[in-house]
């Protein structure tokens, strides 16, 4: 099995690193998380608790995390980066460090949404367009999105439907489309989407400052998969009535 068939197994199982190496790490993401909290001039940290059956809480990964995502992601002018369940901005904050068209957050929550807003005016040293969206996932129009940042934001019903919205767009609208998706427990979900690929899986070391897996998706057109499904479904239909006409 590839190793990226095998992040996907049931068997796999995130084993966060052995205490020692944990803690160095963990002391090192600190103190860089509070350098780029003050460099950048917001305030993203501590979580709130989020009133939503679907919804999990805000809280958010280390800074290091994100700009390693964004560098892996070789982010382009003409892209417009969305991160699905925002919270209090940090990778929106991020995001907008890079030269890209424009970054957006979405959130369910007002309370941290009007965080956000604030975090995304104040913050220095921005090189793109930000502005953020109090909604759910579900609703959202995907489409001027070409990179979606999943920070293991909600359950399996929103997924569901927020896939369906994505998977409508590029056939509206078809284009390339990238999902980095971290803490990433709902990946099966996407990988059995025939219009995503698992492309790249990062499983964290012992020494890693990424402190939990994240895996990248990419789209495959939606329209040359559609139509080949047809006719993978006609060829199958015209085999079966072959089958049964008397020689
Ligand atoms: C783990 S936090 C992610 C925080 C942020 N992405 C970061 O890394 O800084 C999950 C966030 O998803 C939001 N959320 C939950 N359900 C949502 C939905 N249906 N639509 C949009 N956002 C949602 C929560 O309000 C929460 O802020």
């Amino acid at each position: 099995m590839s190793t990226i068939a095998a992040e996907l197994t049931p068997e796999y199982r995130f084993a966060p690193a052995p205490k020692f190496p944990r803690y160095c790490t963990s002391l090192v993401n600190r103190a860089c998380d509070l350098f780029w909290e003050a460099r950048l001039g917001i305030h993203t940290t501590g979580g709130v608790f989020v009133q939503h059956h679907d919804a999990r809480d805000y809280g958010c990964l280390a800074y290091d995390t994100y700009f390693k995502i964004f560098d892996r992601l070789e982010l382009k002018l003409d892209d417009v980066v969305v991160d699905i369940g925002c919270g209090k901005g940090r990778v929106v904050c991020v995001a907008a460090k890079y030269l890209v068209k424009e970054v957006i957050g979405v959130d369910i929550d007002a309370y941290l949404v009007t965080l956000g807003k604030a975090n995304g005016k104040r913050m220095r040293g921005r090189q793109a367009p930000v502005r953020f969206a109090c909604q759910s996932a579900a609703d959202f129009d995907f489409d001027p999105v070409t990179i979606v940042v999943l920070i293991s934001p909600f359950g399996e019903e929103t997924m569901e439907k927020m896939l369906a919205r994505i998977e409508q767009s590029l056939e509206a609208r078809p284009r390339s489309l990238r999902i980095a998706y971290g803490n990433p427990v709902l990946s099966p979900m996407l990988a059995a989407k025939r219009w995503l690929k698992l492309y790249e899986c990062w499983r964290p070391g012992r020494w890693s400052r990424v402190k939990f897996p994240v895996h990248f998706y990419r789209s495959a057109c939606v329209v040359i998969v559609t139509a080949l499904q047809k006719l993978n479904e006609r060829l199958e239909l015209a085999a079966e009535t072959i089958s049964h006409c008397p020689v």
